[in-house]
């Protein structure tokens, strides 16, 4: 079995599935799949003349090279008054996985790249089990390019400006499967209120591309005993990856 780099510390699978505390090794024995999801899928862009039409025309004809300035240049929405940096996205822009997650925390915030604190410490421990990395056949993104104050949970206003980047992202990158951390990612992708544990263990739809969706890694680090459910959901993505589950929705 190949090793992998955790933190910087060679490692096995197993020692990188023990130190997520997933020690036996779950086995996925079967993979269920969902049926088609109506609500899923972005809506379309405007194609007005108004101010709000122009700009989701212009991020819908983005480029890689213009995306990030256009993403630092954004005042669609008042959480530019509060954010230090813009958030726009970090990995392979030809990744077969794309990762979604809420919004950037404080270190995001800082830094300007997506999952640096300890919530990201712990997707990474998750992507190296899986033999993956962030710059390798992975990217990430948010729901959110900016920091919400104090964390709060993304107000519909504020998901509805940043949709366009999302959206022009899933088809710059057009990735194999996206992965929707959480109530945000699930909503907006899927266009469902539903509770993560009902989306679970199924393969959902956002416009052709299959979507799996599992627990935010912030959530897990609160709630250890559902680790091993987002590693068996990490599991359940990468036989999808590999072509073993049905992405067919029944
Ligand atoms: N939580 C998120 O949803 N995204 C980040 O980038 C960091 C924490």
């Amino acid at each position: 079995m190949p090793s992998r780099e955790v933190r910087g510390v060679s490692a096995s699978r197993a020692d990188v599935l023990a130190e997520l505390g997933l020690a036996p090794r779950w086995v996925l024995r079967h993979a269920p799949v969902a049926p088609a999801d109506p609500a899923g899928g972005a809506p379309s862009v405007s194609t007005t003349a108004s101010g709000e039409g122009a700009r989701r025309a212009r991020i819908a004809a983005l480029t890689w090279d213009g995306f990030a300035a256009d993403v630092a240049a954004c005042t669609a929405c008042k959480l530019c008054a509060t954010r230090k940096k813009t958030v726009p996205g970090t990995g392979d822009p030809q990744a077969d996985w794309l990762f979604v997650g809420e919004a950037p925390g404080a270190e995001e915030d800082a830094r300007g790249e997506p999952f640096v604190g300890q919530a990201g410490h712990l997707l990474d421990a998750m992507l190296a089990a899986l033999g993956l990395d962030r710059a390798r056949q992975v990217y990430i993104a948010n729901v959110l390019k900016c920091r919400p104050p104090g964390n709060r949970t993304p107000e519909p206003a504020e998901v509805d400006a940043c949709r366009p980047y999302l959206t022009r992202q899933i088809e710059l990158i057009r990735p194999r499967l996206i992965v929707a951390l959480g109530r945000a990612a699930a909503s907006l992708l899927l266009g469902t209120d539903a509770s993560i544990a009902s989306l679970r263990g199924r393969v959902h739809r956002h416009g052709d591309l299959p979507v799996v969706v599992t627990y935010h890694p912030a959530y897990l680090l609160r709630t250890l005993p559902d680790k091993a459910k987002a590693w068996e959901d990490l599991v359940f993505a990468q036989t999808i990856i590999a072509g073993e589950a049905g992405t067919t929705p029944a």
